[in-house]
């Protein structure tokens, strides 16, 4: 067996570790508890560097490698991924001559990634779209938050519900409505900030907990909808905050045409509703046509329905009712769905397939280090 020598020991000291280049490959080495060993550097999930990874010691005693994108973990001496996996890392042999870490030419063990019988985004995975051009189907979400055991009234979802009513009778639409404030899910936890590809379709965060409450937008948002009506109070002259918990999540969507140049979102119509006892209604529908529209939405005209008791309205127990008393809301829901749903006829004809997305691209983003 052919040993490639790589750094000297001394740049090497007990209780640390880092990635080589050997040739064309990255080694990540480690020297832990007086042993040299060494594996592939480059996660056989996404990529990540191995040699900027975690030290961990599991249950079983082993020393392993956490990756620093997503925390796949590898054991330090065999690659092997923890008790329950089948996964493992390329591992090398390393010797130590005149003072050389050296290590194999080749792997001793081959990296391998085993197939799960059962993968329970593949639907994601796979973008198994369920639109067709006869298709109508109209996702709403709220993203007002309660208390689920004292429910109060929301103009913003009741509005909403309207909508979703009136597509259905005038339209013929399938509809289906997510409230934000059922769904258990994680923040996004700011993968993009350690690499930008370690924003992963589906989400890195679905992949660990499939159960994540995010998995069910993803898949009536992305694979369902041909229309998305958006409903969120103003708080604080901003969107709801579950809306922001949810768009950062949706950084998966968007982060697709950054780095693979890939738009999931093609042929979908959004637009709004947007209540509130206090004013900034332009401003939260700047910020939602312009997010939108950054995950690949169509916007119709006069695409949201604005309703604001003005600043000094602090009798906040009126909202609901003058809210429903108003001719314009009645009115301009119905309009709002029309506007919509006639778009997402018209758009279903458009041919999308060349697509072009004037946006930044991570071939032309260079580098600072540069
Ligand atoms: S855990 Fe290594 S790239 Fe995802």
């Amino acid at each position: 067996m052919r040993h490639i020598p790589l750094i000297p020991l001394l740049e090497l000291p007990e209780n640390s570790h880092k990635s080589v280049l050997s040739g064309k490959k990255q080694i990540a080495l480690f020297h832990y508890e007086g042993r040299i060993t060494a594996l592939g550097n480059c996660c056989i999930h996404e990529g990540g560097d191995l040699g900027q990874g975690f030290i961990q010691r599991l249950d079983d005693g082993e020393l392993y490698v956490a990756c620093p994108w997503h925390g796949w973990q590898y054991n330090l001496k065999s690659g092997k991924a923890p008790h329950g996996y089948e996964d493992r890392q390329d591992l090398y042999d390393v010797i130590v001559e005149n003072g050389m870490i050296m290590v194999s030419e080749e792997p001793v063990k081959k990296a391998f990634r085993a197939a799960h019988a059962v993968d329970p985004l593949a639907d994601l995975r796979n973008l198994e779209y369920q639109t067709t051009m006869k298709s109508l189907n109209v996702l709403g979400i709220s993203t007002t938050n309660m208390n689920r055991d004292l429910a109060r009234p929301s103009t913003s979802e009741t509005a909403l519900q309207s909508a979703l009513d009136f597509a259905a009778s005038e339209f013929g639409a399938a509809t289906k409505m997510i409230k934000i404030r059922d769904l258990d899910f994680r923040h996004c936890e700011g993968y993009y900030s350690r690499h930008e590809k370690a924003c992963t379709w589906p989400c890195s965060i679905s992949e660990m907990v499939p159960e994540d409450g995010m998995s069910d937008v993803y898949r009536a948002m992305v694979l369902w909808a041909d229309a998305v009506i958006l409903a969120t109070p103003i708080r604080w002259g901003n969107a709801s905050s579950l809306f922001y918990k949810m768009a950062e999540r949706l950084n998966t969507v968007q982060n697709q045409i950054t780095i693979h140049d890939k738009v999931l979102i093609k042929n979908k119509v959004a637009s709004f509703i947007i209540t509130g006892g206090q004013d900034n209604v332009q401003g939260v529908a700047g910020n939602l046509n312009s997010f939108f529209t950054d995950l690949g939405f169509i916007l119709p005209p006069f695409n949201f329905v604005g309703w604001s008791r003005g600043w000094i309205a602090e009798d906040t127990e009126n909202n609901y009712n003058a809210f429903f008393r108003s001719r314009y809301v009645k009115r301009s829901v119905k309009e709002l769905v029309t506007n919509t749903l006639r778009l997402v006829i018209q758009v279903k004809h458009m041919d999308v397939a060349d697509l072009h997305t004037p946006k930044p691209d991570i071939s032309e983003a260079g580098t600072l280090l540069e």
